[in-house]
């Protein structure tokens, strides 16, 4: 039984119509992107002087499949996880509190910070009054690839990507369209390995990697990993589709004698439990 289902109906539904928000799932109808113009089959510069002598531009809709397993960068949602591993948040979340495992929620590299504000929707849907949500990211996207750099990061400069880059106060202000600011929410703004090693952070019951990169990703799990309570998760967002990520969680897990068993989400995400 998954955990949701432990839930009572209207808190169910409450996490359903968010996460629906947050990927705009329920709003893939509305949602058009500027066609890329190089896939055009016919003289492509031809065809962008006659639609800026038109004033017109061409746009394309979302492919709902792409989004449900969280495959594209959506121009406007809130996150990009798609709906498998929204799902895998709620639950492991949800189980952690009704099964009584003590600490917060973490995120770390949080973009819009969607994953986040539905960690503190479980919160308030299951009237939790005193985990908070830890919201870890440098708001200005991935590091350039350090000179000392692990061999699978060195080749992954994504340093100048715009898209990843989204500020702290538009985070902010993403939390609070959904009325889920509050003091419980607690941003830790720079590079991982300048903010997570003394982040005062006590505890965690459920800590949710997303940085991509192999350094990003060992930097999270060196700071938090050890701070996960027992019977709590850890979820790692890029392990099938990233192999820098991969190799971290793999290198960590072996140098720590983890052997919890890994759960797929889906074509790229993974949890394991703490025993
Ligand atoms: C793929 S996005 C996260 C997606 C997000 N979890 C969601 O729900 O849509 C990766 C994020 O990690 C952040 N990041 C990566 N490496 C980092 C580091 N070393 N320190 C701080 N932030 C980092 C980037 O700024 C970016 O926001």
């Amino acid at each position: 039984m998954a955990a949701v289902d432990r839930l009572e109906p209207a808190a169910r539904a409450y996490l359903d119509l968010l996460a629906g928000c947050l990927t705009r799932e329920l709003f893939l109808d509305q949602e058009w992107w500027d066609a890329d113009l190089r896939e055009w089959p016919g003289d492509v510069e031809a065809l962008r002087a006659e639609l800026r002598a038109r004033g017109w531009r061409i746009v394309r809709r979302s492919d709902p499949a792409a989004r449900a397993e969280g495959r594209d960068w959506p121009p406007t949602a809130e996150t990009m996880v798609g709906t498998a591993r929204t799902s895998n948040v709620v639950d492991c979340c949800v189980e952690a509190v009704l099964d009584g495992v003590p600490g917060d929620f973490a995120e770390t590299g949080v973009w819009r910070g969607g994953t986040t504000i539905l960690m503190r929707g479980v919160l308030r849907a299951l009237d939790d009054r005193d985990r908070r949500v830890w919201v870890a990211d440098s708001f200005e996207g991935l590091p350039a690839p350090a000179p000392d750099a692990h061999p699978t990061d060195a080749a992954i400069d994504w340093s100048h990507v715009e898209v990843l880059k989204v500020g702290a106060d538009e985070v902010r202000s993403n939390f609070a369209r959904y009325g889920l600011l509050d003091d419980r929410v607690r941003f830790l703004e720079g590079w991982f390995a300048d903010t997570l090693p003394g982040a005062p952070i006590e505890q965690l019951a459920v800590l949710r990697l997303d940085g991509d990169l192999y350094g990003s990703t060992m930097d999270a799990l060196r700071a938090l990993e050890p701070k996960v309570a027992p019977g709590g998760f850890v979820i790692v967002d890029d392990y099938g589709g990233w192999e820098p990520c991969r190799t971290a969680v793999e290198d960590y897990r072996a140098e720590h004698g983890i052997t919890a068993e890994i759960h797929a989400v889906d074509w790229t995400g993974v949890w394991w439990r703490k025993p």
